[in-house]
């Protein structure tokens, strides 16, 4: 351009529109075949030779590492949806990228982008409104199936889905509800986060199963040890209990033979202080993330206490959260003594090793500070345990927000029929220019059931034309209101009554879906210009 010299690219007005519509497109048609029960999975393999098998969307864009810039936009889309909802990520990356190929069509006619941002504004709020208003179904007190359901629905496009759906489903439910606790006003709180995943390879899914509290897949030091403690006090060291070995580099001049075997006792002697200090706080369980010296177990034997080794950092923080208790990296008090105070230690009413099937699993249950509990999740192999995991996650992410909204929504493809119905009809009311705008909006909803069909191997404009007939009826007669559930059955074909079938969504997903996508695709269709800095090649400004 004139008057401004670049070291770069600059691209402008219409050609850096397409060229962003283009690559978010091609972004979303990567996750358009994973959408829906009958949707497939992907296999991606990084730069050094990891492979992932995946369904879930957020994982999926992830880990392609997408350069585009405004490509980018839809990464952290589905990133964001991942983390606000837990489930729905495939949907919001289409949905998104439809309405940012409609608005890129409407700028090409002409219509200036600020008519189409305004129109998706008001076509999203609209959306949400009659969604919250008409559409979604309080269910006052959730019956254990609903929230089943909903499970279910979320599975049902994952490797859990199939065969062993329902048992997923109901271990997803008690979980959730296993980790229910009282928030600040008043109302439960479920962090799924407290749900601790086990994954262990061999056997088949179905002997997958819940446990009370935090497993971990580890086993006491010695068996001489005790299998239960019971009340539990549990001390969490980030403190290697081998023989303190002297640095490398440190030479001691010995003169006399003995005092060899004294400089060794020593070595021992310094664990055995951090052992002592310890078991004399009063605990009677020790989890360390380093070793302890097969010469030091009798200290725990003889206390009848447990002690594990080999504890990942990340299980240990998790306990100590779960406990109570307060990780200690040194020991050492400010006298260069070795210490360990008592307020250190966590507390649950019982810590135990069960041999469950083939493994030995050490579970603290009832913990003092927050609720936990595990699933261990079996599974052929690494990648298929590692998709049942994110699976689960999903489905646990789902009653969550089942349980904390208190409202559902019929899925396959029904609340994006009636949206869409409604907002066509909400358009034409409108004389202001927005009104195309909301017109398009109201089309590209549609690509979620169409999608679904695709995916099914169904005609796709078929369905969709008796799917808008049946909302048209439901939305203009007051009589036919039951039809408003109605939505796609991949299996046969045809349309059915899905909240009647179980297949239901929190409204909350959907909400958040509509959200997002209209709010990712204004911001890149609000660029005009892309100014690319070429990268400096001397490594420093010249
Ligand atoms: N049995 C079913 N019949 C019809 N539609 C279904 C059924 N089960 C699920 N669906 C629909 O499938 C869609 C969800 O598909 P999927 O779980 O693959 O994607 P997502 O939830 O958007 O993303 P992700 O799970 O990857 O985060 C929803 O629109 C849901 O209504
Ligand atoms: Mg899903």
């Amino acid at each position: 351009m004139a008057g401004l010299a670049l070291h770069g690219q600059r691209q402008s007005g219409q050609d850096v529109r397409t060229s962003n519509v283009t690559a978010c497109v091609a972004v979303a048609n990567i996750v358009k075949s994973s959408l829906g029960p009958v949707g497939l999975d992907k296999m991606l393999v990084d730069e050094v030779g990891d492979v992932t098998v995946t369904n879930d969307g957020a994982t999926i864009l992830r880990l392609l590492e997408v350069e585009h810039p405004a490509a980018k936009v839809l990464t952290e889309l589905a990133a964001q949806q991942d983390e606000e909802v837990g489930d729905g990520t495939t949907s919001v990356v289409i949905l998104a990228a439809e309405l940012l190929r409609r608005a890129n069509e409407l700028v090409r006619a002409r219509i200036h982008p600020t008519s189409i941002i305004a129109g998706y504004r008001m076509a999203m709020r609209e959306g949400i409104k009659r969604l919250r208003d008409t559409l979604a179904t309080p269910v006052d007190k959730l019956g254990r199936e609903v929230l089943v359901n909903a499970a279910r629905t979320s599975l049902s496009s994952k490797i859990l889905g199939s065969a062993e759906a329902d048992l997923f489903a109901n271990m997803a439910v008690d979980a959730v509800q296993a980790v229910k606790m009282p928030g600040i006003s008043g109302k439960f709180t479920y962090p799924v986060d407290a749900i601790h995943i086990l994954k262990a390879q061999g056997k088949s899914a179905t002997e997958s199963e819940l446990l009370p509290g935090y497993a971990l897949n580890l086993t006491r030091a010695s068996k001489l040890m005790p299998h239960r403690v019971s009340p539990a006090r549990i001390a969490c060291l980030d403190v290697d209990l081998r023989r303190a070995k002297m640095k490398m580099g440190i030479s001691v001049l010995i003169e006399n033979p003995e005092e060899i075997n004294k400089a060794q006792e020593k070595e021992l002697d310094i664990t055995r202080d951090r052992i002592k200090a310890v078991l004399a706080a009063g605990a009677n369980v020790v989890l360390t993330t380093k070793g302890i010296d097969d010469a030091a177990l009798k200290y725990f034997v003889e206390t009848g206490a447990i002690a594990v080794r080999r504890v990942s950092e990340h299980d240990l923080n998790r306990i100590a959260k779960a406990t109570g208790a307060t990780v200690q990296a040194s020991m050492a008090d400010l006298s260069g003594e070795e210490s360990f105070d008592a307020s250190l230690l966590g507390y649950a009413e019982e810590v135990y090793e069960e041999r469950i099937r083939d493994d030995n699993i050490l579970i603290m249950k009832k913990c003092k500070s927050t609720a936990a509990c595990s699933v261990l999740l079996r599974g052929a192999n690494e990648y298929m345990c590692d998709e049942m995991s994110r699976s689960f996650h999903d489905a646990a992410c789902v009653v969550k927000r089942m349980l904390e909204s208190n409202s559902v929504v019929a899925g396959g493809g029904a609340v994006e029929a009636a949206l869409s119905i409604h907002l066509e009809h909400y358009a034409m009311m409108l004389e202001s220019r927005e009104q195309l705008a909301i017109a398009e909006f109201a089309e590209a909803l549609l690509v979620i059931p169409k999608t679904l069909a695709v995916n099914a191997a169904k005609d796709a404009t078929d369905l969709i034309a008796k799917l808008k007939a049946v909302h048209h009826a439901a939305r203009k007669d007051d009589t036919k209101k039951k039809l408003a559930t109605f939505g796609l059955d991949l299996s046969k074909g045809e349309l059915r009554d899905n909240m009647a079938a179980g297949v239901v969504e929190p409204a909350m997903s959907k909400k958040k879906i509509l959200q997002f996508a209209t709010e990712a695709a204004l911001t890149i269709i609000r660029i005009d210009d892309m100014i690319k800095i070429d990268p400096d090649e001397k490594g420093g400004h010249s």
